[in-house]
């Protein structure tokens, strides 16, 4: 699974950083259990701007990408819950 968190001044103001310490402890909970998640590869990857906050959305920050899909006003909580949906075996 490819996780791109962005850390631009936008989506570090209102909370990446936070994200990218959970999404870290998240995999080695992942990794240390077998049992119940999948043994595919998280990579994650921090990108400087991802462009959204240029853009008209309002408030779009903070920013993660999971696989293809955007998540806008990301919280630990939603990021959380999307990868382990997608990890559980
Ligand atoms: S700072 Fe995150 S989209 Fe620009």
């Amino acid at each position: 699974m490819k996780i791109k968190v962005c850390v631009g001044s936008c989506c570090t103001l209102l909370g990446s950083m936070g994200i990218l310490d959970q999404i870290d402890d998240l995999k080695d909970i992942i990794n240390n259990d077998a049992d119940n998640y999948s043994d595919e590869e998280l990579e994650v990857e921090v990108i400087k701007c991802l462009g959204f906050c240029k853009d008209e959305i309002e408030q779009a920050a903070p920013v993660v990408v999971i696989d293809d899909e955007t998540m806008f006003h990301a919280t630990g909580q939603t990021v959380m819950e999307k990868i382990v949906n997608k990890m559980r075996k």
